[in-house]
């Protein structure tokens, strides 16, 4: 039992990887409590949990109101792990992004870790080992087109977490993220076991697979247990290696054809007479 006598409370834990690091969690004798802004789902996930013998519950929580945080916490009687996992993604190109639109989602993921942070701090620093997990994402330094206020929320993430090691550090506050690539999502997992021609492109997987939710919260365990007593302000890549590959590699597959039809050509003439 790793986190026996411990409780954690993690953000968006009515999604797949919260749910699945909430229950990883309750299986290593911590007892649980579930914030989401979809409480009626963190209450299905939380009332399993109980089913299976643990301290569970879920907890109304909107991860952008500061009052709400504020009240959350504030009605706790300790805490020795904080997960701080809810965020979205949403697909919006620079130029079509609106102010508004940019300053959502950075509210949502970044702004977030800081309010949660900031008022879970009073009860870890009474904590014996306590422990802070960010959910980051490859996107923070991998990047697609279309998701430039995610990636510029996902690579604060680990800025912040960096710099809340830091200062955690006087109060024996540990302070790690964590960056999953893609996983399987449950509708995935479905279509696997019940379409024998439903097959996932894994080319840039170089494991060959995509890794599952339970994959991403055997690391959060870790980061939040005292196996990990000396690990403090990293940013663990959780993704098979598929960060690890070069432009030109299998991921870019699509690109090395469009050089090979000539859609780009190097014209060194341009520049001969300089
Ligand atoms: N699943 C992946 O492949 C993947 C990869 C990289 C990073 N991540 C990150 O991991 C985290 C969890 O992702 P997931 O796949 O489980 O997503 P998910 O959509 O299944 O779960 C996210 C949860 O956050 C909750 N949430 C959203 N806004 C909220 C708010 N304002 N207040 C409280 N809760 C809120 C949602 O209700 C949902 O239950 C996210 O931060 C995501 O960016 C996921």
């Amino acid at each position: 039992m790793l986190l026996a006598n411990r409780k954690a409370l993690i953000t968006g834990a009515a999604g797949q990887l919260g749910a699945a690091i909430a229950e990883r969690f309750a299986a290593e004798g911590c007892a649980v409590r579930l914030a989401d802004i979809h409480v009626a789902k963190a209450e299905a996930a939380a009332l399993r949990l109980r089913q299976m013998g643990a301290d569970a519950a879920a907890v109304t929580m909107d991860v952008t109101d500061e009052e709400a945080v504020q009240r959350v916490f504030s009605e706790l009687d300790s805490l020795d792990i904080l997960v701080n996992n809810a965020g979205v993604t949403r697909i919006n190109k620079i130029g079509d992004s609106t102010l508004e639109q940019w300053n959502e989602l950075l509210h949502i993921n970044l702004t977030s870790v800081f309010l949660c942070t900031k008022y879970a701090w009073p009860l870890l620093q009474h904590a014996k080992a306590p422990a802070i997990v960010n959910m980051s994402s490859t996107n923070a330094f991998q990047m697609n087109p279309g998701l430039p206020a995610y990636s510029a929320a996902k690579s604060g993430i680990i800025a912040f977490t960096q710099q809340t090691a830091l200062e955690g550090a006087a109060d024996r506050i540990r302070v790690n993220s964590i960056s999953p690539g893609k996983t399987l999502s449950a509708e995935m997992q479905r279509q696997l076991a019940e379409q024998t021609d439903f097959v996932i492109d894994c080319d840039c997987y170089p494991l060959g697979r995509p890794g599952y939710p339970e994959e991403v919260a055997n690391a959060t365990l870790f980061l939040a247990s005292d196996l990990a007593s000396f690990v403090n302000g990293v940013n663990l890549v959780v993704d098979g290696g598929m960060s690890l590959q070069a432009v030109g590699g299998l991921v870019r597959s699509d690109l090395r054809r469009h050089w090979k039809s000539g859609s780009y050509t190097f014209a060194p003439e341009a520049t001969s007479d300089n």
